[in-house]
């Protein structure tokens, strides 16, 4: 059986709170595509030249302790704007999608140029100053030296970045279900995504 699940949203709106909860309710895999760019925006600051550093990328680098903090999610978003670096990624996300078993997959691009024909497609958002509130405590809470002023403006600037690039931006897919999280708890805002794959999950069986 193959399904796959696109998850796309701004930083911090949940995605991978989502995405980890709707893998285990269905038993399938999972990739947060957010992890490959931050790989290579990590080996960008190591001094590595972005392309070559896509083009080499091991799943082994996604296990670095530092891909988590704002320095890699920046340097993330940077990368992520070249066409060659993203080029790079697209076979093995892919094949993560197409995987046996049912996948899946969070990030910017999945439900628009990834995967354009995923069973189900999500866009997650919430308000930015809710995304960045929620992202300040996280990264607080693991003890890194951030300001909830600082969080704010990086989650802003990614944002940006990100919607505007020309290459795979950041747009809600037009058959996508739009869940808006800001007044949700992250128990509500699991409970509509499976219901929403759920939905789509009976009407391909029946
Ligand atoms: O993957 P993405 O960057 O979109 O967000 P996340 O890492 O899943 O969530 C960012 C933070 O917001 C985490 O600390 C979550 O626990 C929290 N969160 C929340 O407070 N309420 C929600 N409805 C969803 C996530
Ligand atoms: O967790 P958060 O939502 O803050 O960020 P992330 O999903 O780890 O993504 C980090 C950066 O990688 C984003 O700001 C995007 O610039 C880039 N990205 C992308 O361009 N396409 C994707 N499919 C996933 C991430």
């Amino acid at each position: 059986m193959i399904f796959t699940v696109a998850i796309d949203g701004p930083a911090a709106a949940g995605k991978g709170t989502i995405s980890k909860a709707v893998a285990a309710h269905f038993d399938f895999a999972h990739l947060d595509t957010g992890l490959l760019y931050r790989a290579v925006g990590a080996k960008v600051n190591d001094g590595m030249d972005a392309v070559h550093a896509a083009e080499t990328l091991d799943p082994s680098d996604l296990n670095r302790d530092d891909l988590r903090t704002s320095d890699a999610a920046q340097a993330a978003s940077k990368v992520a704007v070249n066409p060659d670096v993203r080029a790079a990624l697209v076979d093995f996300q892919r094949n993560f999608a197409t995987r046996e078993g049912g996948a899946v997959l969070d990030g910017r691009d999945i439900g628009t140029v990834i995967c354009p024909d995923a069973d189900v497609k999500l866009f997650v958002t919430a308000s930015a100053a809710c995304r960045a509130d929620r992202r300040y405590k996280e990264l607080a809470g693991k003890g890194q030296d951030v300001t909830l002023e600082g969080v704010l403006v990086d989650v802003i600037a990614r944002d940006k970045r990100d919607s505007e690039r020309a290459e795979a931006p950041m747009i809600v897919a037009n058959d996508a279900t739009l869940i808006d999280t800001s007044d949700m708890s992250i128990e509500q805002a699991v409970a509509a995504a499976i219901n929403a794959v759920d939905r789509i999950r009976t009407q391909s069986a029946s």
